[in-house]
């Protein structure tokens, strides 16, 4: 669902006009609304209703607490990769017996955490971290259920920076040394094999390698269990893409069907670790225009956030659309739109033909409730922006703007 919508000539989030809330909070702020999150949530949970599943929400798509008490209460798990995101989703209330830990480098006190908090599954990308987690667990006095994270050497079709799942990548271990590592772990005391996972990219638009992977994966878990391990979850990671602007990304029922697929295949619990398809579509960034100019032959269009706020059309040459909170009359211009760092690459939309708005007025950049906030820095010391979740008329502010003091904490 959308729920960024005009009402007339008005921006509204649900049934909240932008300008006003643009008036109370201030801007650059974060706008999300909890219907579409939770509609997303429900959608997924529909389309894979039948197969043995767990969604765990990948934290650091968007790790605002207020978003994962919404998720939490509605049943969801969770897919961490730090400490913090741990600490979070226990503030949150979250089910750590719901939570997988992911991630290249997990510490020793990272995984003491998990496992004294009773985490579900630790998705192990190394031999090393193994007889780590091994020797972590041991001297706790417990066994970690583990799954190994294998790389299936298939392009996901996607931006190179968040293509995961090739032999180049860093992530998971190579295919053909799964077996031989989970043979291992039968002589380790500390550790127990409970699962098989892999994540191969996201914001994928195809579902071709989605199936090659997963096709990969059943096959390595039925193989593994004729061994004697005693599996029960198969992993199928997140990187479900969605719309930015003109991307057509398999539907949620397409995309559950191939891991529908799989489960039966296997026998499997199947877990998913879903990010972007949950939150992307339900926030946007609000902005403010400070001031327009002309050079030669260019249009520039400079607002209050900046890709400190939002990283993502920076580092990924990511387009996301712009919608005008008051909509004017006119014909559209060629402009690009730019925050206030001193960096060059400080666009927040490159070439876009849209009508020219007035100095004062708001842009809502869309789709940004996925890798917006989470990846946000107070680079040019710049306190980061506030969060509001929106909930039918009503909308509150669920992360403070940041202030000075903020940008100093710590500091001496
Ligand atoms: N599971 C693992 C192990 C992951 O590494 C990721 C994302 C996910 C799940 C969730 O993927 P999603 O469903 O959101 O695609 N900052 C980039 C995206 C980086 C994704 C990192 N891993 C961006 O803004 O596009």
């Amino acid at each position: 669902m959308n729920p960024f919508l005009y009402n007339g000539r008005n921006l509204q989030a649900e049934k909240v006009p932008l300008e006003k809330l643009a008036r109370k909070v201030g801007t650059p702020v974060y706008v999300y609304s909890s219907t579409a999150l939770i509609s997303n949530f429900q959608a997924l949970t529909r389309a894979l209703s039948g197969t043995p599943h767990l969604i765990c929400y990948s934290v650091k798509a968007n790790s605002n607490l207020a978003l994962l008490k919404l998720l939490s209460r509605r049943g969801s798990g969770f897919d961490i990769v730090s400490g913090g995101e741990l600490h979070r989703v226990q503030k949150a209330g979250g089910d750590p017996c719901k939570t997988v830990f992911s991630g290249v480098g997990k510490t020793e006190k990272e995984m003491a955490e998990a496992l004294r908090a009773g985490i579900l599954l630790f998705n192990v990308e190394s031999g090393e971290e193994l007889e780590r987690l091994d020797q972590v667990s041991r001297k706790m006095a417990r066994r970690a259920p583990f799954a190994l994270r294998v790389n299936p050497d298939v392009d996901a079709k996607t931006h190179r920076h968040i293509a995961t799942g090739l032999k180049k990548h860093k992530f998971g271990v190579p295919f053909e040394e799964a077996v031989s590592l989970y043979e291992k772990s039968r002589r380790m005391k500390g550790v127990i094999a409970r699962g098989l996972d892999c994540h191969i990219g996201s914001q994928m638009t195809e579902l071709a390698p989605i199936k090659d992977a997963l096709r990969q994966m059943a096959e390595l878990f039925n193989h593994l269990r004729a061994r004697g391990f005693a599996l029960s979850y198969l992993d199928v990671g997140g990187g479900l893409g969605i719309i930015y602007r003109k991307e057509k990304p398999p539907s949620m029922a397409e995309y559950s069907r191939a891991v529908r697929k799989a489960a039966v295949q296997t026998g499997a619990t199947i877990l998913l670790e879903p990010g972007r398809v949950l939150a992307g579509n339900a926030g946007i960034l609000l902005t403010r225009v400070l001031y327009r100019k002309k050079t030669k032959g260019k249009t520039w269009v400079i607002v209050d956030a900046g890709t400190n706020d939002l990283l993502r059309p920076a580092l990924y040459e990511a387009e996301h659309e712009i919608q005008p909170v008051y909509r004017r009359a006119g014909k559209p211009v060629l402009m690009d739109v730019v925050g206030p760092l001193c960096e060059s690459s400080d666009v927040l939309a490159g070439n876009r033909k849209m009508m020219l708005p007035e100095q004062g007025d708001l842009l809502a950049i869309m789709s940004a409730g996925a890798y917006g906030m989470s990846m946000a820095s107070n680079y040019n010391s710049r306190p980061r922006p506030a969060e509001v979740l929106v909930e039918g008329s009503r909308f509150r502010v669920i992360r403070k703007r940041e202030s000075y003091g903020d940008l100093l904490r710590g500091e001496s």
